[in-house]
């Protein structure tokens, strides 16, 4: 395989090699010119469809995969290179309408379950592929260590020892055997230290030393790696001693491809070059002499192309530096079998889309009891309940980001061509007449129900949005005041309120949690809220039909400034790694209720 790389590479151009290099946005690039680039990869950006609208088909996720890879196939080089073709499927093919969503990573690591994790890999290989894509850009392995990053959500753990496992097992999921047509290649990312940025600045600081930034935000690639990822994606931060990742050679070249052994190739992030002081978003030297083989330049390709050849008749990159990062993408185009693969044979179908059994399973096993005083949890199936809060009645809420669009804030719940409710779940176990919603507790007599179960917590975001900037305090119902509202309502009518979070973090929510005789972190469940419902309720035979499984991956603050543990006397309400059982009780007495400061001092 090296010896039939080489000759390709030998053959082409300069103009060829760095078209190889170059991936754009479907959005801003034809099939037309993807063929007169000799480009080497294209991808769908969180906001981009084919069609350029929301809700594609599946037909036309086909039809244009179809049309790109023919088109890469019909170049006039003698030896035609095929196609690769990412997209962000982070918690399952979330983009395509049809497509069962997964619970985010944050409540896949709450589950410590790495045979679950690596059926979800395997079942979203399964669905990029029947669409005719190749490549996910996934897993995140983040540790994250500050909750104030608003994509904590996309992070297993705080525990390094649980990225490093779960990563391994998502990464040998998706991957599953190169080159068959089950498997999708993955991409280990943000390398290194995404998780670790100072206060949780999104494109931040990682100040770690050496040691900790191996012992903590290395350790997710080692288990990627060892599984066998074929490409890393660079990150948008810096870290103290390299810099921005991006031009980090140290790391990037000396450490990964070297000392590592990491023989695929290194992406950039969207428009990620930029970050490097000195460099433009069509042009960035020092980002590929640094280590970075293929450019994510999504929207300005052609100028990159330009600028990087003329770079390289200049002298300013060695041409040795792009025949390896082409070597490198071709290396595991080969190993992923697109050189034998025929864009038009199709492989599977919309079927493929689904995988509601097992989402559903994950998440039962993702949900973590925090309290359940006077054993009010499970719930006996005749019980009549009165459901509240904006998030029992809402995909949207309950999928998070990267979810059919980038933020995911514009979904509604026809948007969603399949999946269930939190509200559904419940309607379908206790029977749709024994079952009253009314969103903000308006008009309910809360007195003639049996139990109440508030469904509350954080609204979508991807990336941005979610940041909780230093020093805001990290307080649920100051963000979301209606929830604390919608709590007040319902609580003290002598009923047993249950309170389900759905939120992509631990939050400050000791407020809350007094309100409620039961409380369960539900994270970011994805389409299939039925999961819920078969935990909270016991079975036919009032016996308990699922216990609780989930364990914090996060510890679980008891002030509202309590964004990160790392300083001693730093105590949680709830340690890494809790969780009740019904079969391991625990009563929770009144929660210290500090009001939350309108700034934080740390
Ligand atoms: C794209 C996303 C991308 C983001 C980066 C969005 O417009 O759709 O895929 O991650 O920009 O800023
Ligand atoms: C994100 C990446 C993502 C890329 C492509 C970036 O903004 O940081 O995680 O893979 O966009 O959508």
């Amino acid at each position: 395989m090296e010896a039939r790389i080489r000759e390709i590479v030998d053959g082409m151009t300069i103009e060829q090699k760095v078209g190889q290099m170059t991936q754009a946005d479907i959005r801003k690039i034809t099939p037309e010119e993807v063929r007169r680039f000799y480009i080497g990869s294209v991808l769908n950006g969180g906001n981009t469809q084919p069609g350029d609208a929301p809700g594609a088909s599946f037909a036309q996720w086909r039809a244009a995969t179809r049309a790109y890879h023919d088109a890469a196939l019909a170049t006039d080089m003698a030896v035609k290179i095929p196609l690769i073709w990412g997209t962000d499927a982070v918690h399952g093919h979330g983009i395509v309408a049809g497509a069962t969503v997964f619970p985010h990573n944050m409540g896949l690591g709450a589950t410590h379950d790495a045979e679950l994790v690596r059926e979800i890999g395997a079942a979203t290989a399964k669905q990029v592929r029947a669409t005719g894509i190749d490549w996910v850009f996934a897993p995140t392995l983040a540790v994250v260590q500050n909750t104030r990053w608003g994509r904590s959500y996309e992070s297993f753990s705080s525990d390094p020892a649980v990225v490093r496992e779960l990563g391994a097992a998502y990464v040998e999921g998706l991957q599953g055997t190169l080159g068959s047509d089950t498997s999708a290649v993955a991409t280990a990312k943000h390398f290194i230290g995404d998780g670790g940025t100072d206060r949780g600045l999104d494109r931040g600081v990682n100040a770690s030393s050496t040691v900790d930034l191996i012992a903590i935000h290395a350790q997710g690639y080692v288990g990627a790696l060892d599984a066998g990822a074929q490409t890393v994606m660079a990150s948008y931060s810096s870290t103290r001693d390299y810099g921005k990742m991006h031009g980090a050679g140290t790391l990037l070249t000396d450490v990964l491809k070297k000392r590592m052994g990491f023989d695929g190739f290194i992406v950039s992030d969207w428009n990620g070059i930029a970050e490097v002081p000195g460099c433009e978003r069509d042009h960035c030297a020092a980002a590929i002499n640094a280590g970075i083989d293929m450019v994510m330049v999504p929207e300005k390709w052609e100028k990159f192309i330009k600028k990087t050849a003329r770079a390289v008749r200049m002298g300013d990159i060695p041409m040795a530096r792009i025949d390896d990062a082409v070597t490198r993408i071709l290396r595991v185009k080969m190993r992923a079998g697109l050189f034998e693969r025929d864009p038009d044979a199709v492989v599977g179908d919309a079927q493929d889309l689904l995988a509601r059994d097992l989402a559903r399973r994950a998440v039962r096993e993702s949900l973590v009891l925090l309290k359940n005083n006077g054993a009010v949890l499970p719930l006996r199936r005749d019980a009549r309940i009165l459901v509240v809060g904006k998030s029992a009645n809402s995909l949207r809420n309950q999928s998070g980001g990267w979810t059919l669009n980038w933020q995911g804030m514009k979904n509604h719940n026809a948007d969603f061509l399949t999946g269930d409710t939190l509200l559904a779940g419940i309607r379908e176990v206790a029977g749709a007449a024994n079952v009253v919603f009314d969103k903000t507790a308006a008009k309910a007599n809360v007195a003639s129900f049996d139990a109440v179960i508030a469904v509350v917590g954080e609204l979508p975001y991807a990336e941005m949005k979610g940041d909780i900037l230093f020093p805001a305090p990290l307080s649920e119902s100051r963000l979301y005041p209606e929830d604390l509202q919608v709590l007040r309502k319902v609580a003290g009518h002598g009923k047993p309120v249950i309170t389900v979070l759905v939120s992509g973090r631990p939050l400050y929510v000791n407020d809350l949690m007094n309100l409620s005789d039961a409380f369960v972190a539900a994270w970011l469940p994805g389409t299939e809220g039925k999961g819920v419902a078969d935990v909270l309720f016991r079975d036919a035979h009032g016996a308990i039909a699922h216990d609780f499984h989930g364990r914090l991956g996060f510890a679980w603050p008891n002030t509202p400034c309590q964004a990160s543990f790392a300083k001693a006397g730093d105590t949680p309400l709830f340690a890494l790694g809790y969780g009740l059982k019904y079969t391991n009780p625990k009563q929770l007495g009144p929660l210290a209720t500090p009001a939350a400061p309108p700034v934080c001092t740390q």
